[in-house]
């Protein structure tokens, strides 16, 4: 969906502007897939299992940028993608269809700068403007970080789903899980 951009400043002086992600941003948001996938073990994503093409990221991000129910979120820094998030619908069915679903990634040299905060603040201002009743997330167990960050905006743990992920080292992790009332 298109939102107004956001300006805001980072712990270390920098600006940082909050924008709609859109075909113009293709090109980065390959490279912050496959970087950030390497960079973290908490994404759901290996690094190889990025596999658009440059046409074909234009072509989602074009979509998603129409579509009213779908939030995509870049952080940009000097002109550079610093990270994304997005909100997005869980199922169209009547039963579910108050509720959304959120995700963030940040490159390493920015995480600890505010960015998370201000992202998930105005992501969750825009899904409560859209409509949705609650956010909900998942996040990996040993992920510390994020789980500070999501319990600093708001989000309580429901629970915990067990082995959730494997690793490619044979790992088991689990996920808790997390929501944000937006009414
Ligand atoms: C998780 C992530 C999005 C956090 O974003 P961020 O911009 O670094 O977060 P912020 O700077 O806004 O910090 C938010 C809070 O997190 C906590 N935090 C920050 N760094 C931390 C660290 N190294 N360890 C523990 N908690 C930390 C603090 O409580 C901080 O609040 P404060 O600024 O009031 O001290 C970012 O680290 C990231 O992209 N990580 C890799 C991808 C990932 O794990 N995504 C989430 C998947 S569920």
């Amino acid at each position: 969906m298109r939102f107004l951009e956001r300006e805001i400043t980072l712990k270390d002086g920098r600006t940082c502007i909050l924008r709609p992600n859109a075909p113009d941003l293709a090109e980065g948001m390959l490279e912050y897939l496959k970087k950030t996938s390497a960079e973290t073990p908490f994404l759901l994503r290996n690094p190889d299992e990025v596999n658009y093409t440059l046409e074909g990221e234009k072509e989602i991000l074009g979509r998603l940028l129409e579509d009213p129910y779908t939030i995509m979120m870049a952080a940009v820094v000097d002109g550079k993608i610093a990270g994304n998030g997005s909100i997005s619908g869980i199922g169209e069915k009547r039963k579910i269809r108050h509720r959304c679903s959120l995700a963030i990634a940040l490159y390493e040299e920015f995480w600890g700068l505010g960015i998370g905060t201000a992202m998930i603040n105005y992501m969750t201002e825009l899904a409560a403007q859209i409509g949705w009743h609650q956010v909900d997330l998942e996040v990996v167990v040993e992920n510390e970080q994020a789980q500070a960050l999501y319990r600093k905006c708001g989000f309580i743990k429901t629970g915990r789903r067990h082995n959730a992920l494997l690793f490619d080292d044979g790992t088991y992790h689990d996920e808790i899980l997390m929501y944000k009332n937006l009414k």
